[in-house]
């Protein structure tokens, strides 16, 4: 199944090795300069950043004026791609290998990489956060009215429901600086008070191949992750909306009375850094309060990471970024966007399911089915079972069966067993009409395959089928389609796909920080792609469809950071991290520690959900909050010393130093390192905690260890006599020798005295040759 997943998102990738194949001498470079050193002359950063080109290209061809420039191969003459002053400070721009090396000698230069591809956050294609509740956030923060979301992604269907402005004041913050672009099958006016800029980006993707032709050339979405995640975060209150008659209900976004500005950065031709970054860049001068991004770059360290370079400068202006972690799980360090100014959302399950198998004995067996039909077409048909036909793994020899049956599949005793997706697949090509597939695991199961009447039980309820069928003579079942069912247990769980921690890049925080809702998260979609197939020919769109991935969990975070953003006007990014952190609730709604569901027997750790599921109600009233500024980043950095260039690249030019080298950031969580060969180390980690709660609160530390760790904390009584009063504590982690496992977790929690308020950090010990 790995294999279905990852061929799934990497659709994209041969268009990218044709693209490299063909264009090997000249590549677009991403180039950070020392604004420091801006030489007056010029009057503009972007008049600069020609000059500097220019001067590379010149020493490298020897021809130096703008006349020989025709007669230049077309290679060489190409130019700067875009300028950046927010995001980042430098430029991008398509050099030859020979004019790379020149650059080290411009002034101003400090570093310089690749041009390189995003990966997008959705595997497959789909809600339970109590934000209904009259006293919660949604209340409190009047919908997220008057927040601004950017969402960096593949675009919108201006006309999808979601995106009306119903509802919506037309006192749009004046702050807002953004546009609404008109371009292909996208007219300016097409925005509103509810989406009220849209703009797109792909200068980048053009540079790296010049002959592509643009399918969409404009803000509009033509592959629906874009209207999926923008309708998620902020879509409108729309009636009705369902997939096929699934889920039906009133569909709206998590903040719905924020405000939608959409950076299309995410092309059918590609996915690069260079237009990412100009679109965070142009998010940042427009004025969005909150950017969602459901994306990432593998395997790049942080001073190289756009993400990481772009949310360091949202961040200094109190934006907060919200991001996916991956869908590259379940193993241990695939994690990206790890980083330590953002927040990396985890994916998990939700409580809900959909369709029934009726047996002919009257029993209901809830599965899982999205057959987008309502016909009644599997109808008290005989069921079979026996062992020849139900491995389903032969297509001969389910062929001569009749055609008008429910066949069960199931059958793993056999050497030749095939995964159910493929049982899927050998059963349709047959025509059997009916079947039955078994799975403890239906995240495994694209909904695409679900392309004929057939529904999938869990492992546990293939018993009482099996039975039924052995022992009846004549048995029957009827398959119930387009019926949904809510307060499925356990839930949420985490995602087997979602990319686990530790972060290779930045291994010192513990990542994710939290889960939110990924799996079969139903939102807005674009009408001219087929959500839906019936048989092998009937293909039919949907208004709203499910997707699943790491990408729909994100928008869920950047949606609740909204309404507290709302709530909290003054709050810092960190601070709004912290809340949404130390309120996750790491139980499900069985009230045991939420599984894994890669590892069904296992509790999920930290490294899969972070502090665990986001709970928007309590966040709201955090208690206690980690606050950090921009320069306590920096003093991060210093301390795991970064050199002066790598920090400039992120910092910019901005004012920050090196005089308070770090090595705690004061995060809501804690991780700590030990190699196999250290029979016992011991960190020790200072917090400060600013008391955001009503005045005075005497709140005590309590422990849960991990094991092989004892874990001291002193004081472990922090009294607050006023409100926004903040102090400090020391939590000392002494391991000593456990081989047992090579992760262990356990937890700091302070409880107030009157225990309103719980403020939970999540401790996290592993070995370090495990990643
Ligand atoms: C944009 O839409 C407006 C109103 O529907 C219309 O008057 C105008 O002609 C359109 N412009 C373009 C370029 O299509
Ligand atoms: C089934 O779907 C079709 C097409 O969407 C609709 O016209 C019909 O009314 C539906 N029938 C039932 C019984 O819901
Ligand atoms: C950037 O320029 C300033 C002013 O010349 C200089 O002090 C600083 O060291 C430079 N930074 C780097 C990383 O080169
Ligand atoms: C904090 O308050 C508690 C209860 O009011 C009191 O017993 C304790 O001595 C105080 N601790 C400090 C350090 O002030
Ligand atoms: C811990 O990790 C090491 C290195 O990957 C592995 O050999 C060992 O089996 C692991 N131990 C446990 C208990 O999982």
């Amino acid at each position: 199944m790995e294999l279905n997943f990852v061929s799934s998102f990497l659709l994209i990738a041969p268009w990218f090795l044709l693209t490299f194949l063909s264009y090997a001498e000249t590549s677009t470079y991403i180039i950070h300069m020392n604004k420091s050193i801006f030489p007056q002359v010029f009057t503009s950063h972007h008049d600069w950043f020609k000059s500097t080109i220019h001067s590379i290209k010149s020493k490298t061809l020897v021809l130096d004026d703008h006349d020989h420039d025709q007669q230049l191969p077309k290679q060489s003459q190409k130019k700067l791609v875009y300028a950046y002053d927010n995001a980042m400070y430098g430029f991008s721009a398509v050099l030859s290998s020979n004019e790379l090396e020149n650059l080290n000698n411009m002034d101003g230069f400090v570093s310089v990489y690749q041009d390189r591809t995003a990966t997008l956050d959705t595997t497959h294609t789909f809600e339970f956060l109590s934000l209904d509740s009259p006293s919660g956030l949604w209340h409190a923060s009047n919908f997220g009215e008057d927040i601004i979301v950017g969402v960096i992604d593949s675009g919108v269907w201006p006309e999808s429901q979601s995106f009306q402005d119903d509802g919506m004041t037309e006192k749009i913050p004046s702050k807002w600086k953004g546009a609404c672009e008109g371009g292909q099958e996208f007219n300016a006016s097409m925005c509103n008070f509810k989406l009220i800029g849209a703009r797109y980006f792909n200068k980048g993707v053009i540079a790296s191949n010049p002959d592509v032709t643009t399918i969409m050339n404009s803000a509009r979405d033509s592959v629906g992750h874009g209207t999926h995640t923008s309708s998620t975060v902020a879509g409108n209150y729309v009636n009705e909306a369902s997939y096929f008659g699934y889920a039906k209900g009133v569909a709206r976004g998590i903040a719905p009375k924020a405000r939608l500005a959409i950076y299309k950065v995410n092309w059918e031709e590609g996915l690069l850094a260079s237009d990412v970054l100009a679109g965070m860049d142009q998010a940042i001068v427009d004025g969005v309060d909150v950017i969602s991004i459901s994306m990432g770059f593998d395997d790049v360290p942080l001073y190289e990471d756009p993400i990481a370079i772009a949310s360091f400068a949202a961040m200094e202006k109190g934006i907060v970024v919200s991001s996916s972690a991956g869908n590259l799980g379940p193993y241990l360090g695939t994690l990206h966007n790890g980083i330590p100014w953002l927040i990396t959302v985890a994916a998990g399950t939700i409580d809900r399911t959909f369709g029934t198998l009726v047996l002919g004995n009257g029993q209901n067996i809830i599965g899982w089915t999205l057959f987008a039909s309502n016909a009644t077409l599997v109808e008290n048909l005989p069921l079979v079972y026996n062992k020849t036909l139900s491995s389903c793994n032969s297509v001969r020899l389910l062929s001569r069966v009749n055609k008008q049956v429910v066949i069960l599949c199931d059958d793993k005793s056999m050497s030749n067993s095939k995964s159910v997706s493929q049982q899927i697949n050998v059963v349709a090509e047959t025509g059997v009409l009916g079947a039955v597939f078994v799975s403890d695991n239906p995240d495994l199961i694209d909904p695409r395959h679900l392309y004929s009447p057939i529904i999938v039980i869990k492992p546990k309820d293939a018993k009482s089928v099996i039975n039924y069928a052995k022992r009846h003579e004549n048995p029957t079942a009827s398959i119930k389609f387009q019926q949904t069912y809510v307060g499925i247990k356990p839930a949420p769980v985490a995602a087997h796909y979602t990319s686990r921690g530790p972060s290779l890049s930045f291994p010192w925080i513990l990542k994710p920080d939290i889960m939110a809702p990924g799996s079969r998260v139903l939102a807005a979609y674009v009408p001219n792609k087929p959500s839906a197939r019936i048989g092998t020919n009937v293909f039919l769109s949907s208004d709203y469809n499910f997707m699943t991935g790491t990408s729909m969990a994100c928008p869920h975070a950047s949606g609740v950071a909204a309404l507290l953003k709302s709530a909290h006007p003054q709050w810092s990014a960190a601070a709004i991290r912290s809340a949404l952190v130390t309120t996750a609730n790491p139980m499900d709604n069985t009230q045991n520690p939420i599984r894994d569901s890669a590892y069904p027997s296992q509790h999920a750790s930290p490294l899969a959900i972070g502090a665990g599921e986001i709970d928007p109600n309590r966040a709201m009233n955090p208690g206690l909050i980690y606050d950090a500024t921009p320069q306590d980043y920096v003093n991060f950095l210093c301390g795991l010393k970064f050199t002066k260039n790598q920090i400039l690249t992120i910092t910019r030019s901005s004012s920050y130093d090196c005089e308070n080298p770090s090595l705690d950031l004061n995060y809501p969580s804690f991780i700590d390192f030990y190699s196999s060969k250290t029979r016992s180390k011991i960190r020790k980690f200072k917090r400060t905690v600013t008391n955001v709660g009503d005045g005075a609160a005497t709140y005590r530390a309590k422990v849960t260890h991990p094991k092989g760790c004892l874990v001291t904390v002193s004081p472990d009584i922090l009294n607050f006599s006023y409100k926004n009063e903040k102090q400090s504590y020391y939590i000392v982690i002494k391991y000593v020798m456990y081989k047992k496992e090579n992760v262990s977790f356990g937890d700091l929690v302070w409880i107030e005295d009157g225990e309103a308020y719980t403020v939970r950090s999540p401790i996290l010990v592993a070995s370090s040759e495990m990643i």
